[in-house]
């Protein structure tokens, strides 16, 4: 195999060293078993490197083809899973480089010229977040379709459950509202994660160690060949920057926190004492020890996990914070947790996904729960107000009836009217309307409120932004066809 190094005991920048490190803290220095997840990104970026050196007569045309098939082979490698990773390697760069010069000789030495590892790992990074934050649209779309199926089916039917403050039944809304009020956190979100895309969109790459180097490179020539849209004015900037790791950690850790709400109803929604849902069994797990049981664990797990993307964030803000310009160690501490968050979150995607496209709505449960809790005692009291009943009178006049009713265990909608009119003579025949569920629901039509033609006018508003959301990335990335076919307008 061409992966034999040299001399696998010492670190490519041995030297001026005559000794290596020791083998404890060699494992303590390493990245590699994190960053060699990057060797795409990395070989991707060497091949730029080296066509940009060759061009500008840095290099001969001869070498720089040479370590681009060297490259090539190596990718081939690594894809097929028989790269042989060396413990002298301290990360993905010096593994790939090693491998390099081992497989065509001097050439591969010669490629690391007017590069550092610093603008290296900074330009690999960028374009793996980058790509990552695409996917994670890809799969905030799908959850976002999954919300609006569920939607609009509820719509049809007007289906009616407790709205809460306080986890306290409050107003009965329609289920449609609910879903949407779900539908706009992760509409919002999207937009954080295509800010985030965006800003790992410059090139750091010619930055070198941190202020430039004394060979003629184009850096313009490698930023388009690698995709960046820019190249960042500044080398101490250049490979000292980890906003946009922040940014797409940021949009992660935000997502998890929305999804970690969303998950928080499922596991109330599907208890019995709501049952307001069923989850399909492919989304719930059992007990090993009660037969009866049918567990939530996945929406607990989104829940859970949310607590450690947002501890990614807490500790890349913190590794930042103290940190002189220009490149620091410390820095080679910004990928696991950065990684991990894009990889809950591209799972916890999925599990939401999965479990809303999946589960049994219960609308008689939701409605029989809209029914109790005295939801219309407010629209009672406003039918006082119109019938020149002063508010504070007719709020007085409700809770005493409230207060009778709830010694009773009945309802508001099991008054009758000659109950009512004892209460007070300004109720009427149609005082009884007032206290129907489905019409405290029709009444609140103000822009954003519950009443159907309301929400009607959202869940369209929502149609459009997810067609309009979709077709801007189907438009950026004609390339991602798996994902493309993903998509689906909604009508
Ligand atoms: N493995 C390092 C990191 O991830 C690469 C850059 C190392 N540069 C250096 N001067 N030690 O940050």
């Amino acid at each position: 195999m061409g992966t034999q190094h040299p001399d696998s005991n010492k670190p490519l920048w041995g030297g001026r060293f005559t000794d290596s490190p020791s083998g404890r803290m060699q494992a303590f220095g390493a990245s590699l078993p994190v960053d060699w997840r990057l060797w795409r990104q990395d070989i991707a970026g060497s091949k730029a490197h080296a066509n940009m050196l060759a061009q500008q007569g840095v290099l001969t045309a001869a070498d720089a083809e040479a370590i681009c098939a060297g490259l090539e082979l190596i990718a081939g490698r690594i894809e097929a899973g028989e790269f042989g990773f060396d413990v002298a390697d301290e990360d993905i760069h010096m593994a790939i480089e090693r491998a390099l010069t081992a497989e065509i000789g001097e050439a591969g030495g010669r490629l690391h010229t007017g590069r550092s590892r610093n603008d290296q790992v900074a330009c690999d990074t960028r374009l793996y977040a980058h790509e990552r934050a695409a996917d994670l649209m890809f799969k905030l779309f799908d959850c976002r379709l999954a919300i609006l199926d569920v939607a609009i089916e509820a719509l049809k039917d007007d289906v009616i459950l407790p709205g809460y403050t306080h986890l306290q039944k409050a107003q009965p809304v329609l289920l449609t509202h609910h879903l949407l009020a779900w539908y706009w956190m992760l509409a919002r979100d999207t937009i954080r994660m295509l800010a985030a895309h965006n800003a790992a969109n410059a090139s750091p790459l010619g930055a070198a160690a941190l202020a430039g180097t004394s060979y003629p490179l184009d850096r313009q020539f490698t930023a388009s060949a690698l995709g960046f849209s820019e190249v960042i004015p500044n080398s101490l900037d250049a490979v000292s920057d980890r906003d946009y790791l922040l940014d797409l950690v940021y949009a992660c850790a935000t997502t998890m926190l929305h999804l970690s709400r969303i998950c928080e109803e499922l596991v109330l929604w599907s208890s019995d004492e709501f049952g307001f849902i069923t989850l399909s069994d492919s989304f719930a797990t059992g007990s090993s020890i009660m037969p009866q049981k049918k567990n939530p664990d996945f929406a607990e797990l989104v829940r859970g996990k949310s607590g450690r993307v947002i501890g990614d964030l807490t500790a890349l803000m913190v590794t930042l914070k103290g940190l002189p310009l220009a490149y620091n160690k410390d820095l080679q501490e910004d990928k696991e947790g950065a990684f991990d968050a894009i990889d809950t979150l591209a799972l916890s995607l999925e599990a939401v996904q999965g479990m809303i496209a999946t589960m049994q709505i219960n609308a008689d449960r939701m409605l029989a729960a809209a029914q109790g809790g005295y939801m219309a005692a407010t629209d009672l009291a406003d039918y006082l107000v119109g019938k020149g009943v002063a508010f504070r009178e007719a709020h007085a006049i409700v809770g005493k009836l409230v207060g009778e009713l709830e010694a009773q265990g009945r309802t508001l909608q099991q008054l009758t009217l000659e109950e009512l009119q004892a209460a007070s003579p300004a109720f009427a025949a149609d005082a009884l309307d007032a206290v129907d569920i489905a019409n405290v629901v029709a009444r609140r039509n103000t822009f954003g409120g519950t009443a159907h033609e309301q929400v009607a006018r959202q869940l369209k508003q929502a149609m459009d932004t997810q067609n309009e959301h979709q077709e801007q990335l189907r438009l950026a990335y004609p390339q991602l066809a798996e994902y493309q076919a993903r998509l689906r307008v909604i009508k």
